[in-house]
C-alpha cells in the first residue's frame, strides 16, 4: 500500500488524498500546536498547521514580527515548507524553506529523527525537495523575522487602455531592483468592460499590481517615483 501524508491538502494535482495503487492517508489535521518563543525569535510549529494560524499565533505575541511564507491563509506548512514555499516577503528575506532550522521527522523505518540525528543532507532535501518524499515531518523549527508595525499595502488595477501593456513593461525592468522592502507582483486577468452607449459589455485584459512594502508611505513615494518615472 502506497501511504499518502495530507498536511492542509491544498496540493494541485491532489497527491496528499489521490493514488491509483491501494493507498491509506495519514493526516495530520490534529497535529497543530504552534509554539512561538518571541526572546529567541523562532518557533516550533507541527505540521498539520495552516499558515495562517502561524501568522495568526505570531501576530498575537508580536507586533514586529512574522514569517515569509505564502499569501492564502489555508495553504499548509506540511507541503508548503516542504517545497519552499513563497510569499510577499521573499525578496527580503527569501523563501519558507531558507527559515527553516530543524525539523522534526520520522523515517521510512519509523524513527523520529532531528536535524542532528538526520544530518545535513537530509535536512537539505527536506527544505525544497517536495512533500510526501524523504519521510514525514512532524514539525518544523522556523527562525521568525523582523517586520515593522505598520506597512503600506496597495493594488493598483491597470486594463489594456489604460496602458497595462507599457506599465508590465516597464515593471519588468524596474521590480528586480527595488528596495527589498518592496514586494510589487502582477496578476492578470480577463475583465468585461461596458461599451458605452450600446450597453453590450467588451472584453479587456486587466493587470493588477498587488504591493506590499516594509514601511510607511513617506518611505514608498519616492521609491515609486524614482522607479516609474524615469
Ligand atoms: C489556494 C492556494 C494558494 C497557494 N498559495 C501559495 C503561495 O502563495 N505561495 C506558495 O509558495 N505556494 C502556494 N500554494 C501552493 C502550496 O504551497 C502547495 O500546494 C503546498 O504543497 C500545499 O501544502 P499542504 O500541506 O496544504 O498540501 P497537501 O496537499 O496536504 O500536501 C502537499 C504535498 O506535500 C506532502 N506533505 C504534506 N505534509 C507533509 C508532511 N508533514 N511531511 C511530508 N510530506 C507532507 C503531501 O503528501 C503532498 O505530496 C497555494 C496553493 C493553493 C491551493
Ligand atoms: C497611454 O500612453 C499614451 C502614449 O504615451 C498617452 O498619450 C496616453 O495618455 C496614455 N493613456 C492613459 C490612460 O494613461
Ligand atoms: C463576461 O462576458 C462573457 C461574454 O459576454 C460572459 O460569458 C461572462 O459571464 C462575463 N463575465 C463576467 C464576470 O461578467
Amino acid at each position: 500500500m502506497h501511504i499518502r501524508v495530507r498536511g492542509a491538502g491544498h496540493d494541485y494535482e491532489g497527491l496528499s488524498y489521490v493514488s491509483e495503487v491501494p493507498f491509506v492517508i495519514v493526516d495530520l489535521i490534529n497535529l497543530r500546536t504552534i509554539n512561538v518563543d518571541v526572546n529567541d525569535k523562532s518557533a516550533w510549529v507541527e505540521a498539520g498547521s495552516t499558515i495562517g494560524e502561524l501568522y495568526y499565533r505570531i501576530a498575537e505575541k508580536s507586533k514586529t514580527l512574522g514569517f515569509p511564507a505564502g499569501v492564502c491563509p489555508t495553504v499548509g506548512v506540511g507541503g508548503h515548507f516542504s517545497g519552499g514555499g513563497y510569499g510577499v516577503m521573499l525578496r527580503k528575506y527569501g523563501l519558507a524553506a531558507d527559515n527553516i532550522v530543524d525539523a522534526r521527522l520520522i523515517d521510512a523505518n519509523g524513527r523520529i529523527l532531528d536535524r542532528a540525528s538526520m544530518g545535513e543532507d537530509l535536512f537539505w532535501a527536506i527544505r525544497g525537495g517536495g512533500g510526501n518524499t524523504f519521510g514525514l515531518v512532524l514539525a518544523w523549527k522556523i527562525k521568525l523575522v523582523d517586520v515593522p508595525e505598520i506597512v503600506t499595502v496597495f493594488t493598483l488595477d491597470k486594463t489594456l487602455e489604460q496602458n497595462a501593456t507599457k506599465l508590465v513593461h516597464k515593471w519588468q525592468y524596474v521590480a528586480p531592483r527595488f528596495h527589498e522592502d518592496l514586494f510589487i507582483r502582477i496578476l492578470v486577468s480577463r475583465l468585461n468592460s461596458s461599451n458605452q452607449g450600446d450597453g453590450n459589455s467588451q472584453q479587456t485584459i486587466v493587470a493588477s499590481f498587488n504591493s506590499i512594502f516594509l514601511g510607511g508611505i513617506d518611505r514608498l513615494l519616492p521609491i515609486m517615483q524614482e522607479n516609474f518615472l524615469n
